[in-house]
């Protein structure tokens, strides 16, 4: 259970979890960091934290100084020279601020807010006030059992509006310890692959300016000790809960103190915020792991599937895009869905291409109606023939965009983000709406529910296929227009929430070119991820490993893809294919008309085998055995939290003739019980210490999967 304590002689603050405690005290009316790590006592233990007077430091106490002084949320111009967690300017044209302590109060945490959150928990929240310009800090903490959520507010108390130049949503100083930085960065197709740096003194950032979370940075960090590994070691893990521009980053100071902050990115950002307005943060979730990589994982992967992502049963579908792209008819969709019937297929989802004059990617996103040159009859016998067999019907959309060539476009030229006197930039054909605006999101929740409304459609895909680019709006005043890519987040948001209440029965997949928001700000919405355009498998593994840092496999979509890899051309045999690609919601992505039907007897086979342990990825803990950014070899182990069934895959991607004989060691057991594997008893304890041995002497690849289960 976590907790929150406060004791009132010492004003210490205590957050506890399972394994960790977070610390902070209120000295001299400032907001004073003192701990985060494993679990310790609930006291006094200020006096462990010495303070004395350096050369060329400020005086801000009598014996201490700004300069050094670990503030929850430093401040600038007052003698702390790092990082500063905010920025305000007020009508002075001052940014200076003295946030002090007021009171605090523990409540039940808010509700849903504008932006998406995690759910429940009490929650700790400290009212900090700069009395002199008359603005209220409010920082928000909820202990979970598994980590800490973390945000803050801004409320002008002033008669006149202040501008915000830069808030993050959390700040935290901690010793270094040799510590190495690991984050995600990637690109198109090559999502999430895992960078590990040494942190030196100097400053460290990643960050998005794209107006999404990106392929190219996730909105994660992670500070290890040097030799952690996925089973030892410390670790602290970030995650920012936003899908928008963001800033992460760890600034290392001359006393090898590392600050980590992060929030929405402040560069081309300023919010003006008038008389009793509230600014609320992207809220961030905090995880420390005393047991490395792996745990650190899991508890992200506890805290989102028990307080943020709703339940899917993860239906396995087919996907049109890669078999048959734009090039269909209804007669050729019609063939589809009854052989994905045959194949165990549970949602048929049709993919671009069924709306407006859609033949290519240059027309037509914002005119969401039947194309009626390749479906005259519209999107019923689709549906009725999915009916028919049991199946659901999915459909793909891209609502937060407008083709040039479209009639939205014809008839709004004025919807996209634009500035007022430079042509818009276009990507991939198109342009972006303009989600700031009202009357675009009340066109847009409109459209979309007529839609839905009028065709029974069990999933959707919702996509959003470019960058942001222009930070600007027709409908915003100069004093306003560089809040715009927070504003359009925000309608995002708005946009997500109603339509996502308005259709609970259907399940929504997020998708932005494959993986470029996947982040827990979406996951809010869309319990599922379109995870990246890369269906090759040896790609994937490092793709679903690197995205398995923070994200439960529950949302990391895969899809079965053809031999021959559209994305890289790489060629595999359908054996890797079907054991990879079904870690985490899974489909097939190939034209299944031109397929012999021993390899669609596979692909049946394979998943009849899924329906029986598809639930270990729904709510299973999941054990990174081998790391692929380490070696060849990749493998996962998922077992339920019983610890009475599992799946394991291993898969070797580089041939040594006539190798040794490896064994991947197990995970997570119970050592006391006997499990059947392969046919086989062994104790949990044989199968964590002896391990299951292969060979990878022959052929490009090898890959093994086994079931295990408790037996007596
Ligand atoms: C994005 C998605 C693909 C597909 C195309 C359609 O790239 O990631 O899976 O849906 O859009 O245009």
């Amino acid at each position: 259970m976590s907790s929150i304590t406060f004791l009132p002689n010492e004003k210490i603050f205590s957050l506890n979890g399972e394994n960790y405690s977070y610390v902070m005290q209120i000295k001299d009316g400032y907001l004073r960091h003192l701990y985060y790590g494993e679990k310790i006592a609930n006291e006094d233990i200020s006096s462990l934290f010495p303070q004395f007077l350096r050369a060329f430091s400020t005086n801000n106490f009598i014996n201490d100084s700004f300069d050094t002084f670990s503030n929850e949320f430093p401040t600038l111009g007052k003698g702390d020279f790092r990082n500063f967690a905010f920025l305000i300017k007020t009508d002075t044209g001052s940014r200076l601020t003295d946030f002090k302590y007021e009171h605090h109060e523990i409540i039940d945490k808010p509700k849903e807010t504008i932006l998406p959150n995690l759910k429940g928990g009490k929650t700790l929240v400290i009212y900090l006030k700069d009395a002199i310009s008359n603005i209220e800090l409010n920082l928000y903490y909820t202990p979970y059992d598994k980590g800490v959520v973390r945000s803050a507010r801004i409320k002008n108390m002033a008669n006149t509006a202040v501008y915000i130049k830069k808030i993050s949503s959390f700040s935290l100083d901690i010793p270094n310890n040799n510590y190495e930085l690991v984050y995600l960065s990637g690109s198109y197709a090559r999502e999430r692959q895992i960078e590990t740096t040494p942190l030196k003194p100097g400053l460290f950032e990643i960050s998005s300016l794209r107006g999404t979370s990106s392929h190219q940075f996730n909105p994660f960090i992670a500070i290890k000790e040097k030799h952690t590994t996925e089973f030892s070691g410390n670790v602290y893990g970030f995650n920012l809960v936003y899908g928008g521009s963001f800033s992460l980053s760890a600034y290392t100071d001359q006393y090898d103190y590392v600050r980590l902050m992060g929030g929405i990115n402040h560069a081309d950002f300023s919010w003006q915020l008038n008389p009793k307005e509230t600014f609320i943060t992207p809220e961030v979730v905090l995880v420390f792991s005393n047991q490395g990589m792996n745990l650190l994982s899991q508890h992200f992967h506890d805290l989102y599937r028990d307080n943020l992502i709703k339940k899917t049963k993860l239906p396995i579908v087919f996907n049109s895009w890669e078999s048959v792209y734009f090039d269909f008819d209804e007669e050729k969709l019609l063939s589809l869905i009854d052989k994905s019937a045959l194949l165990g297929i549970e949602i048929f989802v049709l993919d671009d291409g069924w709306f407006g004059n859609r033949n290519d990617d240059t027309t037509s996103l914002g005119d969401w109606y039947t194309n009626i040159k390749k479906l005259p009859n519209g999107l019923k016998p689709l549906i009725n023939r999915c009916k028919k067999h049991n199946m659901g019907f999915g459909l793909w959309i891209e609502p937060e965009m407008i083709s040039p060539i479209s009639e939205l476009y014809q008839k709004h030229p004025n919807w996209v983000l634009r500035d007022s006197r430079h042509e818009p930039i276009q990507a991939r054909n198109q342009y972006v709406l303009d989600l700031t605006n009202k009357e675009v999101i009340d066109y847009l929740k409109n459209t979309i529910t007529k839609l839905l409304t009028e065709n029974d459609i069990s999933y959707v895909k919702w996509d959003m296929n470019r960058s942001l680019t222009e930070n600007c709006s027709l409908t915003l005043d100069a004093d306003n227009m560089e809040e715009t890519h927070h504003r359009y987040m925000l309608g995002v948001y708005e946009l997500l929430q109603y339509i996502t209440d308005k259709f609970p029965h259907i399940l929504f997949e997020g998708s932005s070119g494959g993986g470029g928001r996947v982040d827990p700000g979406m996951l809010r919405y869309f319990p599922q991820i379109w995870t990246s355009d890369n269906n090759d498998p040896i790609s994937r593994s490092k793709i679903i490993y690197g995205t398995s840092l923070c994200y439960p496999l529950s949302t990391i979509s895969n899809h079965i893809g053809d031999e021959i890899t559209h994305a890289n051309g790489r060629q595999t045999p359908l054996e890797i294919r079907t054991k990879i690609n079904t870690l985490g919601p899974t489909g097939i992505e190939f034209n299944i008309l031109n397929q012999d039907l021993s390899i669609l007897e596979k692909v049946k086979t394979k998943f009849t085998d899924y329906k029986i342990w598809r639930n270990l990825i729904i709510d299973g803990d999941l054990y990174r055995l081998e790391n692929p950014f380490q070696g060849d070899i990749f493998s996962f182990l998922i077992i339920n939290r019983e610890k009475t069934k599992g799946h394991l895959v291993i898969l070797s991607s580089n041939i040594t003739t006539n190798d040794k004989t490896y064994h991947t060691k197990l995970k997570g057991l119970n050592p006391k019980k006997q499990y059947l594997i392969n046919n086989e008893k062994f104790f949990g304890s044989t199968l964590m210490n002896v391990g299951i041995p292969f060979r990878h002497s022959f052929g490009n690849y090898m890959v093994k999967s086994y079931y295990l289960e408790e037996t007596l």
